[in-house]
């Protein structure tokens, strides 16, 4: 079997980087995440990083804006998965430097983890966010990097743990607020999973310039069907309200920082349906359960259980 490639984890540390390193090293990558110093004293943080030792990943100190560090952890892998935050996604055109300046990069995976913003009919704020990681793209493509572009759908933990309610923490249990007609359909994926079809991408010719999107059948839902699904779950009925597009983009425009990206996420997702309205055609994509048959995912239906 061909020897695994050494990973390189940028934002390691972050939400869904923390998923990506364990599972680079779970399947047997050499790898390698770039923490920042000052974050080691952060307790829960410190916690993460220990993790990450037992697991024998190789820890580099660094920073995206300390070009000579960035460039000897580049130096020292095959691939580099960025896992930055919104904050950072303008910032990675350094990632994308170092790269260049390396040379020696079989694959970049950008940070995306979510809808493929080359598809989207998003309003703002969110279409400025999704416009950033779209300027990295043509970026990458530009210099010619072998890339994938990870297009993991929405996080299980933030947006089905919930029912996509902003500011709950438990699926609803009374009344559910639904934008839009509550048909078009999202896909939830939990994070483990994502790590995984992540990591499986990245030796796979098959990924070589395309979007990997994560999009598995049993986790494509429309709201409606998902509150009905939770409804026969917990044996109960809950109260339905619907907004009405118009007045889902009139709560955006007067929502304060960070309800109206979230908001304006959420339109683009529930509303527009810009997670499933197009097909995967073989010239830009692939599908990560169709490629990865072996991968037992966790599906919405059975996520959903633990909350029962
Ligand atoms: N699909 C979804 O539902 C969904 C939801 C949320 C986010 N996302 C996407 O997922 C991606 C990652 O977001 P996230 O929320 O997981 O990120 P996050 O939790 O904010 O973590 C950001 C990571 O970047 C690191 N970082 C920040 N500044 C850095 C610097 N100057 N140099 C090196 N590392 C730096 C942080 O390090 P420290 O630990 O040192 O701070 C942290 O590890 C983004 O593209 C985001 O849009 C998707």
């Amino acid at each position: 079997m061909a020897e695994k490639s050494k990973v390189l984890v940028i934002g390691g540390t972050g939400y869904i980087g923390k998923f990506i390193v364990e599972a680079s090293a779970k399947y047997g990558h050499p790898t390698f995440a770039l923490v920042r110093e000052p974050t080691l004293s952060n307790p829960a943080k410190a916690k993460i990083v220990e993790g990450f030792k037992s697991l024998g990943v190789n820890l580099v100190h660094g920073d995206i804006h300390d070009q000579e560090n960035l460039l000897s952890a580049v130096n020292k892998v095959d691939v580099v998965i960025s896992a930055v935050g919104s904050k950072q996604l303008q910032d990675q055109d350094k990632i994308v430097a170092a790269i260049e300046a390396a040379g020696n990069i079989k694959r970049f995976l950008p940070s995306e983890f979510g809808t493929d913003v080359d598809r989207v009919h998003a309003v703002e704020p969110a279409k400025t966010m999704f416009a950033l990681k779209a300027k990295i793209r043509r970026l990458v493509e530009a210099e010619g990097i072998p890339r994938t572009y990870a297009s993991s759908n929405l996080f299980a933990g933030y947006f089905l743990s919930t029912l996509s309610q902003p500011g709950a923490t438990a699926p609803p249990r009374d009344k559910v607020v639904i934008l839009g007609d509550g048909n078009a359909k999202a896909v939830f994926n939990k994070e483990e999973d994502i790590g995984t079809y992540t990591i499986k991408a990245v030796d796979d010719p098959r990924t070589l310039n395309k979007i990997l999107y994560i999009r598995p059948p049993a986790n494509a839902y429309s709201l409606n069907d998902l509150v009905s699904l939770w409804e026969r779950k917990i044996g109960k009925t809950l109260e339905r309200v619907y907004v009405p597009e118009e007045q889902v983009l009139k709560n955006i425009q007067e929502a304060a920082v960070p309800l109206n990206v979230l908001l304006a996420l959420s339109h683009s997702v529930f509303v527009k349906g810009d997670q499933t309205n197009f097909e995967i055609e073989p010239s830009f994509g692939v599908e990560a359960s169709d490629l990865y048959p072996d991968v037992k995912y966790t599906t919405v239906d059975q996520y959903l259980d633990q909350f029962v």
